[in-house]
């Protein structure tokens, strides 16, 4: 065994060979005898299978497994896109497969000579609008001219689908999808995605240079929808949105129910949000980026993304998707987000978010340096319909991929809440909160308020687990979690109790989604409360959307263990 594993450690660069999944079958048996190459290494790994049911993986334990491979093109399921309702799978009718081409190569990135400046996307230009549009026409355009050319806009909407609603299985692990959310590849795909997606848009126009243009929605100035996206004559018009979210409407990052209509609130609730997301809720890069995922584990629950993706980003999705379609399409659904041009420019904000973490002072290091995570590939077709393989390693660089964004201020950055002048009372406030064993396990139908015990007392350094949550992937689902609370505000999220909150987006799964804990820091909140010497606090825990389809399988605190 020893040997075995040692092999494990020389993490061996992506294979350029296929394995046809009908030798992998042959070969699921015969594991020890092999000598840690590319592909023998997979088969090795197929034999270990036990090692890779976990969803998601406490930080600092390491199952031994290999990063995600990009897919095998020619075992896409043209059919094989879909959705669940409740517990039945609903075929989708949309083939989400690209074009097929055996011809790959690994890429290179070009030679930056000028970069590419991503604008913010509510100040362009009328002239920079202009060229934006023309080449979503001539994306469009190609749908209808050459539906097989990748770089039509339903090709690349697809590609989306492909990563996330099931077409492709992980190679060596049939089966097993392939999912490029919920997890610390959630950020590198989608900048990869945008990249080959603003090269494509520059190649049709004709324009080099040409640069996405942002959706700014962490700024008060940008938290409208983009007036570029709000004209129903334009090539980045897209029916499927939220009649009731065309502008003035201002973006909400976080869902409440009744949703906030007061816009000082609203702006307060999101700058409230960035700064948890990007700041006060972030001890470690994993709680940023999202857990890990290598090959052969199963598509990881929502609760194990980074606090930007289950923040911000799923919030943003849920506003600009249509609550009438009975998906959410299209913002409002993985399988069809990419079909709103919308997406591009607010993913391209998602990828800003990351590249400002980074430069944001922290007392934790920023990179994840394990191979499973830099190795782990994907497969785009580039500006000139050549299918390439990239490696997360060489996107982590946004300036080396040639392109930076137009400044705009951050004013989340200081958006920390005040400091409670007088701790609670916690006995008094315990009065009414019941303890977890009589409350759980919890279908949250109603607000619930539990006096948890903690670990030490007073500010330490802990986290709050929501254990086995089971939530029925096809609902959108949110709620809200504050802590000592006294006041009954749930909708003022600019509050020291407010500690954090869940939102699904509505995805496909397989089979009944596993249970998965959700971990909420709870150092940043201590000081903000002004917690006394206390061995306890009461949590409350707030449905705002679909609770009734949510269970918690228990609740406690933990000590934090560094990453
Ligand atoms: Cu791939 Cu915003 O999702």
């Amino acid at each position: 065994m020893a040997s075995l594993q040692s092999s494990f450690t020389v993490r061996s660069t992506i294979p350029t060979t296929r394995i046809p999944p009908s030798q992998l079958a042959v070969t699921k048996r015969s594991v020890v005898s092999c000598s840690g190459g590319g592909v023998d290494r997979r088969n090795m790994l197929l034999g270990l299978g036990g090692l890779y049911g976990a969803t998601s993986l406490v930080p600092g334990q390491k199952a031994e497994a290999s990063p995600i491979l990009p897919p095998d093109l020619s075992t896409c399921d043209p059919k094989g896109a879909w959705t669940t309702k409740g517990t039945e799978v609903v075929v989708l009718d949309v083939n989400c497969c690209p074009p097929y081409t055996d011809v790959q190569t690994d890429y290179k990135l070009p030679r930056v000579t000028k970069p590419r400046v991503r604008p913010a996307a509510h100040r362009i230009s009328k002239e920079y609008l202009a060229k934006y549009e023309l080449a979503i026409k001539k994306m469009r355009e190609l749908d209808v001219t050459d539906p097989d050319d990748p770089r039509g806009f339903t090709q690349q909407a697809n590609i989306h689908c492909a990563y996330c609603n099931g077409p492709y299985d992980q190679i060596g692990f049939p089966g097993v999808d392939l999912q490029v959310h919920n997890s610390w590849i959630f950020f590198a795909f989608h900048r990869w995605y945008l990249y080959f997606y603003e090269r494509i848009m520059g190649e049709l126009i004709g324009d080099p240079t040409f640069a996405l243009p942002y959706w700014n929605w962490d700024n008060p100035r940008g938290m409208q929808m983009p007036p570029a996206f709000d004209n129903e004559n334009s090539p980045l018009w897209d029916i499927n949105r939220d009649p009731a979210h065309r502008p003035p409407a201002l973006v909400t990052l976080t869902l409440t129910n009744p949703p906030v209509t007061d816009p000082v609130q609203i702006i307060a609730n999101n700058l409230t949000q960035m700064y948890k997301e990007m700041i006060g809720d972030v001890e470690s890069a994993i709680d940023f980026m999202g857990d890990p995922y290598s090959a052969g584990m199963q598509p990881p629950a929502r609760a194990s993304g980074g606090s930007s993706e289950g923040g911000s980003h799923a919030g943003v999705h849920v506003w600009t998707g249509n609550p009438a379609n009975s998906n959410r399409e299209d913002m409002g659904n993985f399988y069809s987000a990419g079909r709103d041009p919308i997406f591009y420019s607010h993913h391209a904000n998602v990828d800003r978010m990351w590249t400002v973490w980074k430069d944001i002072p922290a007392n934790y290091s920023k990179d994840i340096n394990d191979t499973d995570f830099k190795d782990a590939a994907f497969m785009f077709y580039d500006e000139k319909k050549n299918l390439v393989r990239v490696k997360v390693a060489d996107c982590l660089d946004h300036t080396k991929m040639g392109y930076k964004y137009e400044h705009s201020d951050t004013p989340w950055t200081a958006y920390r809440p005040a400091q409670r002048a007088v701790p609670v009372d916690i006995k008094k406030l315990s009065k009414n909160a019941t303890t977890p064993d009589k409350l759980f396990p919890l279908k949250l139908n109603k607000t619930v308020r539990v006096l948890v015990p903690k670990p030490s007392k007073g500010a330490a350094d802990e986290v709050l687990v929501l254990e086995k949550i089971v939530a029925d992937s096809t609902k959108l689902i949110r709620f809200d979690v504050f802590v000592n609370d006294e006041d009954d505000k749930p909708q003022e999220l600019d509050r020291a109790e407010y500690l954090g909150g869940f939102t699904q987006v509505p995805h496909r799964a397989r089979a009944q989604e596993s249970a998965s804990d959700l971990r909420l820091n709870l150092k940043e909140l201590y000081e903000n409360i002004n917690i006394a010497d206390d061995d306890s606090i009461v949590v409350t825990i707030i449905p705002h959307i679909n609770g009734d389809e949510v269970t918690i399988g228990g609740i406690k605190i933990i000590p934090r263990v560094a990453a």
